[in-house]
């Protein structure tokens, strides 16, 4: 079953993506904002998330929805797909080429409820990056694949450097206090590894992980649909994934790293004081 999930997951991902990319106008206007004023939607946020609901009810009516723009329909399958229409949007408004469509279905522990990444589990999920003509998915159980020009593969992630030689991802919220929480961490956690990346899409950034782009991404503050499929896709690979206290992921936070380097990034996001009590939601 999860695999014929996956299947979905990738058309209806390959859709939006590619309405997205071939509908790029050359400025990208800014329709509304949501948490501050650089959290931003387009018009094509809005069309990516009714296509991709539209499609989903198509196939599979039974089943819930969860998207970024729109917001929960609790479904009668126990399942829901949880969307983001484009993941890197501020790229994208920019003229920026990473940004995804990042689509997944969960089985959330209770059905009615809006579906929460500390108790779900995700079934299958597909990370389409148009740009790159790259198709990210995973089954639970059944692996990650990549899927470019060259054909079909599947992903194993390395088991990693040592911490002095990590390239490690992150990202930052909207929130400004967040925001200045997150930077303290960073210039603690710098100078203990290779270099950071920020390139401003988290489900790249965790399918960058599955195939060894970089070799850990962490963050705080994600958003269910920032992180369903591309987490899944990590953990398939042999990625570990989990929160800032090593417990599965969802709760707090979120560290997605090769094997050996998990436990020593964990301890040294500790030492730099990420997994403090700081602002908003606990995420
Ligand atoms: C954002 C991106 C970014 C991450 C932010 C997310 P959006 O998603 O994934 O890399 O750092 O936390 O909110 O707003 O572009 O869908």
């Amino acid at each position: 079953m999860n695999e014929e999930l996956r299947e979905v997951a990738v058309a209806v991902a390959l859709a939006a993506g590619e309405l997205v990319s071939a509908g790029r106008p050359d400025r990208v206007e800014v329709a509304s904002t949501k948490s501050s004023p650089t959290d931003v939607v387009t018009a094509m946020d809005t069309a990516s998330e009714q296509l991709l609901r539209t499609e989903l009810a198509r196939v599979r009516p039974e089943d819930g929805f969860l998207g970024e723009e729109g917001g929960h329909r609790p479904g009668r399958s126990g399942l829901t797909w949880v969307v983001d229409p484009i993941d890197g949007t501020v790229n994208y408004l920019y003229g920026l080429r990473a940004y995804a469509v990042s689509v997944a279905v969960v089985r959330a522990a209770d059905p009615a409820a809006r579906p929460d990444p500390a108790t779900w589990t995700v079934l299958a999920g597909a990370v389409v990056d148009p740009s790159q003509g790259e198709t990210w998915s995973a089954a639970l159980g059944g692996g990650a694949r990549l899927t470019d020009a060259r054909g079909t593969r599947a992903l194993t992630a390395p088991t990693g450097p040592e911490l002095g030689q990590a390239l490690v991802a992150t990202g930052f919220g909207y929130d400004a206090r967040r925001r200045a929480e997150q930077a303290a961490v960073v210039a603690r956690l710098l100078p203990r590894v290779r270099d950071l990346r920020r390139v401003g899409a988290a489900s790249l950034d965790l399918c960058s992980v599955a195939a060894g782009r970089v070799d850990a991404y962490y963050e705080r503050g994600l958003k269910p649909w920032d992180l369903a499929a591309g987490a899944l896709v990590a953990a398939e690979a042999g990625a570990v994934v989990t929160d800032f206290t090593g417990a599965a992921a969802g709760g707090h936070g979120l560290v997605a790293a090769s094997r050996d380097l998990h436990p020593h990034l964990l301890r040294a996001l500790a030492d730099a004081g990420a997994g403090d009590p700081g602002v908003g939601d606990p995420g």
